[in-house]
C-alpha cells in the first residue's frame, strides 16, 4: 500500500500537458487483436489500468510492448494461445472483458470471467451479451466457475436497439461488428467521444464504421483489418481534475490538449458557479479563480450531459461555494462513497433521494442493481472550510478528488490506497507538485 501526505493551501499556478485518454488507450489494446499487422498506438497515458491490459493481451499469445519513452505501445498481433481471460486478471481490470468481441472473431470462441461489481455499482454486461446474442454468438454464464462461455461459429451482421446507454457496451459491439458477416446497425448507441475515438482507429485499420446520426452507428463488415498508426485523444477525465484543482485551490493553470468541444457540459457549469476560463489556443485552455463560487445543480448524464466521472470532483469544489448546491448521480448506483471522506475533513454534504417518476427508466443502470441504502442525490452545503485527516480512496475519481481536498485543506492529511488513482492518472503528484502543490508520496 502507498499513501500521499499532502499539505493544503498553495494555489495552484502555472501549465500542464494533459495525458492520452485512459478510456481510449484501454481499447486500443483490445482493437489490436483483431490483425496480425503492425498497430502502433501513440499518446498512451502510463497508467497501471493501460500496463494490466498490456499483460492480458500478452498472456493471450499477443506480441505487444509499450516504450514508455516515445510513450507508444506496439502490438504486431501474432498466435492468439488461448481464449480464455482467467479469473484474477478479470477481476483486476474490468475492462478485460472487452476481449470477447475480438476473441469470438478470430477463434469463434471465448471465455471471460464475469467483470461484474465494482466500488460504484454492480456494473454488468447484459447489454453487451444481449447484443452480441443477437450477432450469434451463444453465451452462458455459469454461476459455478464465475465466466461466461461464448461460440460463435461466424459473428453476423444485426439491427440492434440498446435498452439503455452503455459506453464500453457500444465499444464491444462495434469490436465484434467489424469483421462479422454483413451489416450491423446500432441504434441508442453511446456517443462519448471516447466511442468516436475506437471508431476513427477501426477505421483507419480498414474497418468501415459510419456515425450516421447523433445515436446510430452502422458498420458494414469486412474480411481483414490492417495495421496502422494512430494517436488517441486526450483525457476529458483529467483535463476535469486538473482546472477543478486550479479553481478550488484559488490558482490559475493552463491546460494543453484536450478539445472544449468534448467538454461543454463542464465549461458552462464553470460559467455558471462563477469560475474562470478562456481559450488560449485549438487546444489550450486556461482556468483561473475569479471570485466566490455560486452554487449550482448538477445532473450526472450519458454524454453530452454533465459526466458521472466529474461529478466528485465537483462536489469538492461546491463545498467552497456561498450557498447550498445539489448532485444528482443517474449512471451508477453508488459512486457517492468519497462523500464520507470529505465530511471528515468538515465538508457538510447530506444524501437525498430526487424525485423521479420513473426510475427504472429514468436511471442509466438496471432498477434491480439499485440498493436501499444507495442514495442518488446530496446536498452541499457551502461554504465550508475543509481541514486535514486521514482518508482512504474508494474509487479512481473519488481518489483524485481527495487529492485535490488535501490540497486545499488546512494543515497535512494522509490518503491511503493511492494505487486506485495510478490507474487512471499517470504520476498526479508529481504533476500537480510542478503547478505548487505539496504532495509527497510514500511507499509502505
Ligand atoms: C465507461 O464505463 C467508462 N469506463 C467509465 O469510466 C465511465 O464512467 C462510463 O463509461 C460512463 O461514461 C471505460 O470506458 C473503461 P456504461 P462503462 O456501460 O462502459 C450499467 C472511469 O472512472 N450497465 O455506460 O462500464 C452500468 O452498470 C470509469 O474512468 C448495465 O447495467 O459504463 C452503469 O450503471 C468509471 N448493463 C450504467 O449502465 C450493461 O450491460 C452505464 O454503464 C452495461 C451498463
Amino acid at each position: 500500500m502507498e499513501k500521499f501526505v499532502i499539505k493544503g493551501g498553495q494555489p495552484l499556478k502555472g501549465e500542464v500537458m494533459v495525458a492520452g485518454a485512459k478510456n481510449a488507450a484501454l481499447k486500443t489494446v483490445v482493437a489490436s487483436v483483431l490483425t496480425d499487422e503492425e498497430v502502433v498506438i501513440e499518446n498512451i497515458p502510463l497508467i497501471s489500468d493501460l500496463f494490466l491490459m498490456v499483460e492480458t493481451a500478452k498472456r493471450l499469445g499477443l506480441s505487444i510492448e509499450i516504450d514508455k519513452k516515445k510513450r507508444a505501445l506496439f502490438s504486431k498481433g501474432g498466435s492468439l494461445k488461448t481464449n480464455k481471460i482467467p479469473l484474477e486478471v478479470g477481476a483486476r481490470i474490468r475492462t478485460s472483458s472487452m476481449f470477447l468481441s475480438p476473441l469470438l472473431s478470430r477463434f469463434g470462441e471465448a471465455v471471460i470471467p464475469n467483470p461484474g461489481g465494482c466500488r460504484i455499482g454492480c456494473r454488468p454486461i447484459d447489454r453487451h451479451i444481449e447484443g452480441l446474442a443477437k450477432m450469434g454468438a451463444k453465451i452462458y454464464y455459469d454461476p459455478s466457475d464465475g465466466y461466461f462461455h461464448a461460440k460463435a461459429a461466424r459473428l453476423h451482421g444485426v439491427d440492434f436497439t440498446f435498452s439503455k446507454n452503455t459506453h464500453t457496451g457500444t465499444e464491444t459491439l462495434i469490436l465484434a461488428a467489424v469483421k462479422a458477416e454483413g451489416r450491423t446497425v446500432l441504434t441508442n448507441a453511446a456517443q462519448e467521444p471516447e466511442v468516436d475515438d475506437l471508431i476513427k482507429l477501426l477505421n483507419s485499420m480498414g474497418a468501415r464504421i459510419d456515425r450516421v446520426e447523433q445515436r446510430k452507428i452502422v458498420i458494414e463488415g469486412v474480411k481483414k483489418l490492417r495495421g496502422t498508426k494512430y494517436k488517441i485523444m486526450a483525457d476529458r477525465n483529467e483535463i476535469v481534475t486538473l482546472a477543478i484543482a486550479a479553481l478550488a485551490s484559488k490558482g490559475e493553470v493552463t491546460i494543453h490538449g484536450g478539445k472544449r468541444e468534448y467538454l461543454k457540459a463542464f465549461l458552462a457549469k464553470v460559467r455558471e458557479a462563477g469560475g474562470g476560463w478562456e481559450p488560449k489556443g485549438e487546444e489550450i485552455t486556461r482556468f483561473f479563480y475569479q471570485k466566490n463560487f455560486r452554487p449550482t445543480e448538477i445532473i450526472t448524464g450519458p454524454y453530452p450531459s454533465f459526466m458521472t466521472d466529474w461529478q466528485a470532483p465537483w462536489a469538492l469544489l461546491m463545498t467552497q461555494t456561498q450557498g447550498l448546491s445539489t448532485i444528482h448521480e443517474t449512471v451508477f448506483e453508488s459512486r457517492f462513497l468519497y462523500v464520507f471522506e470529505l465530511r471528515k475533513m468538515g465538508a457538510k454534504i447530506d444524501f437525498f433521494d430526487p424525485q423521479v417518476s420513473h426510475p427504472q427508466k429514468f436511471y442509466n443502470f438496471n432498477w434491480v442493481d439499485k440498493k436501499q441504502n444507495c442514495h442518488q442525490g446530496i446536498k452541499i452545503f457551502g461554504p465550508t472550510p475543509l481541514h486535514n485527516a486521514i482518508l482512504e480512496v474508494s474509487d479512481l475519481r473519488a481518489g483524485a478528488t481527495l487529492v485535490l481536498a488535501g490540497m486545499i485543506a488546512k494543515g497535512e492529511s494522509t490518503l491511503f490506497g493511492v494505487e486506485q488513482i495510478d490507474r487512471g492518472y499517470e504520476k498526479i503528484e508529481e504533476r500537480l507538485n510542478k503547478l505548487g502543490a505539496d504532495i509527497k508520496r510514500i511507499k509502505n
